[in-house]
């Protein structure tokens, strides 16, 4: 039974809102960037009215109702104690990790990844003139994994920072404890500051795989690490901006937060307001959406490895996004060709890592999303039959 009355099947009109991922590509059904086509919970919609009710919107600081929220929410769902002094507020994601690219790079020092991953992390290290290395993962029959070999052949003396998403977007792997602790141990190894990108932490749709965050790691780890947290994702609030780094050891902080500059604006005073509810009041919303993205996930897998089986597609844990192989289509680009062949727009692999993928979004109503996989397979297959 769901725990709230709302409607997941409901698909919002989103054209003629603002909205990034209905309006840049017009022509196309959008199933691309990174936000769902739902209405947030109705305690965020509620808490947003109130604070837009009370008609100032001076500049905002973090309030004692969003420190608390945020610091049980970091005990209740993730089981870490943090203190407030450890919390750094941010107004989004992608501006912290440039943030702890320039706190912690001279030009020249170099700062690893691991691809396939969300396209910013190539491009910060460029922000502090560090030098990007890559060690992609490596791929097996069901799941893809850290190359330690060569993340240990790559790894130089010049490197400060490794910088972690997880859960791995766009591969959907939600890492074990085991896998984090070895990278902790990597870290330790060549003194690099871990920075864990852990935006998508309450999107895990597998529960043998829970998330384990950084955070859980000794105490004598807490010196190299940054953790990135955001209710964006989760309750659908990207357009927002807001996040929270925890930051426990005091010099890594300041250094982290002397970077700013005059780069950071300052906290869009609703997105805060939203945040609060969202983590304080949220939950029952949230377990219901991931009952409802594990059916679409599921059907989507069935539906590819079925009707589309010249896509690959592998074991997927967490998010709401989808990583599908296209290399056996034989296309040239697969993001134009579902455009073009099939009227649906889905995130290009190439700014990834892989311009033989494609990132399918399915945190939409269950209907529109077997609709875009019908315009596929029906493009799909017109290509095969003419060859
Ligand atoms: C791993 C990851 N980090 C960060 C972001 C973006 O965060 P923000 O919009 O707060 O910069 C995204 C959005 O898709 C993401 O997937």
């Amino acid at each position: 039974m769901p725990e709230t009355n709302f409607n997941f099947d409901v698909l919002p009109e989103r054209r003629g809102t603002g909205s990034i991922k209905w309006e840049r590509f017009p022509e196309y059904t959008p199933f691309w960037v990174a936000d769902m086509d739902f209405a947030s919970p109705d305690c965020v919609v509620e808490a947003l009215h109130r604070r837009v009710d009370h008609g100032v919107f001076g500049y905002a600081a973090a309030h004692t109702g969003l420190i608390e929220s945020v610091l049980d929410y970091l005990s209740t769902m993730h089981g870490v104690e943090a203190d407030e002094k450890d919390l750094v507020h941010l107004p989004g994601m992608v501006l912290a990790l440039s943030l702890a690219c320039r706190a912690l790079c001279e030009p020249g020092d170099q700062v690893m990844i691991n691809s396939p991953v969300y396209y910013p992390f190539f491009k910060v290290p460029a922000d502090a003139e560090a030098e990007l290395i890559d060690v992609p993962f490596t791929r097996d029959e069901t799941t893809w994994r850290f190359d330690w070999d060569a993340m240990e052949a790559a790894v130089t003396p010049r490197t400060r920072i490794l910088i972690l998403c997880n859960p791995q977007n766009p591969l959907g792997r939600a890492f074990s404890e085991e896998e984090i602790q070895q990278l902790a141990d990597f870290c330790e190894r060549h003194d690099l500051v871990l920075l864990s990108d852990e935006i998508h932490c309450d999107l895990i749709l597998e529960d043998d795989q829970p998330h384990y965050s950084a955070l859980k790691l000794p105490e004598s780890f807490q010196k190299r690490l940054i953790i990135l947290m955001a209710p964006s994702k989760t309750y659908n609030i990207a357009g927002l901006g807001y996040s929270f780094a925890v930051i426990r050891d005091p010099e890594l902080r300041r250094k982290f937060n002397s970077a700013r500059g005059c780069t950071v604006p300052e906290i869009n005073a609703l997105a805060m307001y939203a945040a609060e509810a969202a983590y304080r009041d949220g939950e029952p919303w949230r377990r219901d959406l991931i009952e409802y993205l594990r059916g679409n996930r599921d059907l989507l897998a069935e539906f590819i490895r079925n009707e589309i089986p010249v896509l690959k597609i592998h074991e997927h844990a967490a998010t709401y996004l989808y990583w599908i192989d296209c290399t056996e289509l034989d296309v040239s680009s697969p993001v134009q060709f579902f455009a073009q062949e099939a009227g649906v727009f889905l995130t290009d692999g190439t700014p990834f890592g892989s311009s033989r993928h494609v990132r399918f979004n399915f945190g939409c109503p269950r209907e529109h999303m077997l609709e875009g996989l019908q315009a596929m397979k029906a493009a799909v297959d017109r290509k095969l039959a003419s060859i």
